[in-house]
């Protein structure tokens, strides 16, 4: 089941973000994000845990997808591909635009973001704390 976050899933939330990045809970305010009016966090819950987030700041005409994580035990079910399913579905039908960034190097997250749409855009050099470049990918409604 995908639903809103709610402020009670943010430990939950900063456990699954460290799988991406160690600074995830010092470089995501979360609490803000949930009242700001202009991100989306949805959850997706198995097992009576959650397993699985995305998060995106949607502005309107614009949309930015920030982070997508699954908990280790529950990749490969289309877990990810549900959420951005769900979070398109969610987008203003004005929509023109969703961007991300990727590390090159995750093969996984290039295959999913790959399968829908998502072209690389730019490249940006040493994005990442640890030097690793990322893409810029970004997908334009038909
Ligand atoms: C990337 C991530 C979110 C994918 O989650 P998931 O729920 O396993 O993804 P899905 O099951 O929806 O799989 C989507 C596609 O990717 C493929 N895939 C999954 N892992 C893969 C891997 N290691 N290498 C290549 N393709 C892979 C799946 O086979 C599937 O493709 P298909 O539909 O053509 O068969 C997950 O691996 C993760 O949390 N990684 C750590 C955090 C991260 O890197 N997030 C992305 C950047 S924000």
């Amino acid at each position: 089941m995908i639903r809103k976050a709610e402020i009670w899933d943010i430990p939950r939330i900063h456990e699954l973000g460290s799988l991406l990045n160690d600074n995830f809970s010092e470089v995501n305010s979360l609490n803000e994000m949930l009242e700001d009016g202009f991100s989306k966090i949805y959850v997706y819950e198995m097992d009576d845990k959650v397993v699985g987030f995305i998060s995106a700041t949607d502005l309107k005409e614009t949309c930015d997808i920030l982070s997508v994580v699954v908990d280790e035990e529950y990749r490969n079910r289309l877990i990810a591909t549900n959420l951005i399913d769900y979070l398109f579905s969610e987008l203003d039908e004005n929509c023109k635009i969703i961007t991300l960034e990727v590390d090159t190097l995750n093969k996984a997250a290039l295959h999913l973001y790959d399968k829908f749409g998502f072209k690389v855009v730019n490249v940006r050099k040493h994005y990442y704390a640890n030097g690793d470049d990322a893409y810029l990918m970004a997908r334009e409604s038909e």
